[in-house]
Order: C-alpha cells, then sequence, then structure tokens
C-alpha cells in the first residue's frame, strides 16, 4: 500500500521514530518528515530508517528536520513531542510541561500544515488532546488523541494470556480517558465472536479489567521510561485509516459535544477514522456501571483541564483552511 501521501512527526523520541520506521516499512506513504528539537537526533533517525527501505522495497522517502516549513501540504501531522514518564509518574504529572509542548508545537502546525488531520500521543492525552483544538481552534473531526486502540490492544494480549487461546482473534474494547480510570468493557470484548463473559469469570475480568489499567505502568516500572512499540503500532493504525479513507471503528480520544451525555471535554470513545479523520461518533448504550466509570473517567480529564484553564491554555483562534 504506497499512497502518495505525506506524514509528519513531530517529536523523534522512541515513540516518533517507531512510527516512522513502521510507516516506512509498511509503505503507507509516500513521505515522511521528522521533526524534534534535537535536529541531529531527528536526522540520525532518519537516515537510519531511510537506508532500512530498500531491503523492504519501500519508496518511502524520509527527511528530517527542525524546520516547521518543512511539514507544508502533510495530509496528517503527529505529536509525539514531550517528556515521558518516569519511575512512580502518573500520566497526569506530565501536564504543565507537555501541555506548553502541545501548545507551542500546535502554532507551528497550524500555521504550515493547516489541512492537516492532527494525530496527538503526548501524555496526558485526552487533555493535549484538548490543548491542540482549542488552541489550534481546529474543528473537532480535525484533532484525534491515540490511546483507546493502545489500551484495547493491552486488554486484548491480556485476555488471550489468560484463556491460553486465542491469541490474534481477541476483539476488546477500552472507553474512556487514558489513566487509571479508563473504562474497559468487557460486554463489547469477545474471542472470534464468543463473548468474553462466556470464557471468563468475573474474578478473571476484573483482574484483567485492573491489569490493563495500569498496563503502561507496569511497562515504564521495567524500563524506567513508557512504552513505544504498542503506542507506535496503535498510531500507525489511525493513520492508515486516515490515509486509506477506511471508515474504520476504534475508540480514539475525541471533543465531545453531548454525546454519552457530556460537553466540552476530551474523552475516548469509539469513533469512525476516514479521510476527514473523525466522521462519526458512536454511541453505545451503557450500563449504570459503565456509565458510572465514565463519568469518573471524566472527572479527571475534567480536573487536568481545570488546571490548563486556569493558566489560560486555550486562547481560540479559528483554523485558516
Ligand atoms: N519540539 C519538538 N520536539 C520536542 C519538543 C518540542 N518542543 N520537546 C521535546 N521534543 C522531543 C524530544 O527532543 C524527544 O526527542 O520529543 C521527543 C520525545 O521522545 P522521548 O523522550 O523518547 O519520549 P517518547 O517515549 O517518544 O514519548 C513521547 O508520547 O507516549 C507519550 O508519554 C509519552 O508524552 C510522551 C510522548
Amino acid at each position: 500500500m504506497l499512497q502518495a501521501k505525506k506524514v509528519s512527526i513531530i517529536g523523534a523520541g522512541n515513540v516518533g521514530a517507531t512510527v516512522c520506521y513502521w510507516l516506512a516499512m509498511r509503505k503507507s506513504c509516500r513521505e515522511i518528515v521528522m521533526i524534534d528539537l534535537v535536529e541531529g537526533l531527528a536526522k540520525g533517525k532518519a537516515l537510519d530508517i531511510a537506508q532500512a527501505t530498500s531491503p523492504e522495497g519501500s519508496h518511502t522517502l524520509m527527511h528530517a528536520s527542525s524546520d516547521y516549513t518543512d511539514i507544508q501540504n502533510s495530509d496528517i501531522v503527529v505529536i509525539t513531542a514531550g517528556v515521558p514518564r518516569k519511575p512512580g509518574m502518573s500520566r497526569d504529572d506530565l501536564l504543565m510541561i507537555n501541555a506548553k509542548i502541545v501548545k507551542q508545537i500546535i502554532e507551528q502546525v497550524r500555521e504550515y500544515a493547516p489541512a492537516a488531520i492532527v494525530i496527538t500521543v503526548t501524555n496526558p492525552l485526552d487533555a493535549t488532546t484538548y490543548t491542540a483544538l482549542k488552541v489550534g481552534g481546529y474543528p473537532r473531526n480535525q484533532v484525534i488523541g491515540m490511546a483507546g486502540i493502545l489500551d484495547s490492544s493491552r486488554m486484548e494480549t491480556l485476555i488471550s494470556e489468560k484463556l491460553g487461546f486465542g491469541y490474534g482473534q481477541v476483539t476488546a474494547s477500552v472507553m474512556g480517558g487514558h489513566g487509571d480510570d479508563m473504562v474497559p468493557l468487557s460486554r463489547y470484548s469477545s474471542v472470534n465472536g464468543v463473548a468474553l463473559t462466556d470464557l471468563l469469570n468475573d474474578l478473571e475480568i476484573e483482574e484483567i479489567i485492573n491489569k490493563t489499567r495500569h498496563g503502561g505502568a507496569e511497562i515504564v516500572g521495567y524500563m524506567g521510561t513508557s512504552a513505544y512499540y504498542a503506542p507506535a503500532n496503535s498510531t500507525v493504525k489511525m493513520i492508515e485509516a486516515i490515509l486509506g479513507d477506511k471508515h474504520a471503528i476504534f475508540p480514539c480520544a475525541t471533543l465531545l459535544d453531548g454525546e454519552y451525555g457530556y460537553k466540552d471535554t476530551v474523552n475516548g470513545v469509539p469513533v469512525v477514522l476516514g479521510a476527514n479523520g473523525i466522521e462519526k461518533i458512536v454511541e453505545l448504550p451503557l450500563n449504570l456501571s459503565e456509565q458510572r466509570l465514565f463519568a469518573n473517567s471524566v472527572n479527571s480529564v475534567n480536573s487536568l483541564l481545570d488546571t490548563l484553564r486556569n493558566n489560560n491554555f486555550f486562547e481560540e483562534k479559528k483554523c485558516e483552511k
């Protein structure tokens, strides 16, 4: 699938470079621009990835820069720039540092690639997605947070490990914010069509839900920095759905405007991804306990947004296409 498309990745760290590598190896687009404050890092990684393209028969062109004029005409811009977690930190502990970084970056993106669909990856994800939307003055279809696919893929892995079968056949669904209050939905999870609730008992499912919630922290505990292979994989799934106008359903962070009973906040819900970014928001009929969990998640994100509001992060501008 080599498409005449351009993707720019802001942040050439672990997540950003892994997204680039994956896109180049899968021939998902024609051109990739990787931007980092540390220009040498972006240049070195871009060169390294470029030198891996030939054996794969990939025609994807790699370009590294610290100059935002190079992102012009991008179809998609992915923001992975920021500070990752250290052991003992929650994603929320990154709020002030990373929201400032995303604010600076989105102003450049808005200026040089105003029509690009923006995918945010920087944590705390829901708050940085809201920052990008508000600071950039974007319509909500154009800025999408990556997290639900990652949380769902963590849950899927845990389910197949617990069962000892069904590897690669599990579909799990995780709604909510990308934090400890995320909402793994066992009712909407299955193994090749067989309901999870018919395969595992309540206690086993609860154990999987807890491990899913703390899946990212477990990895930070082992490596001293946050995960990047699975986050990059989830980002690539979103990029390919948008570039290919797939109209595929994925859980993603989006601005809610009355859906699920909430307004003016970002949270993770199932959306349809296509050429316009978010083509549609899907409203699942949640039961009472799921509604309560989702409300908790919305409250957690809202308390981060309140902190940002008190720091005047959200001066609105209109995006000129
Ligand atoms: N502009 C451009 N690049 C920046 C900026 C900026 N203003 N600030 C930081 N960077 C770059 C850093 O130079 C670094 O190369 O962002 C990169 C971040 O890379 P890593 O430190 O390796 O972090 P990574 O693991 O990729 O995580 C990035 O994604 O999953 C989230 O929680 C994670 O918020 C973190 C982000």
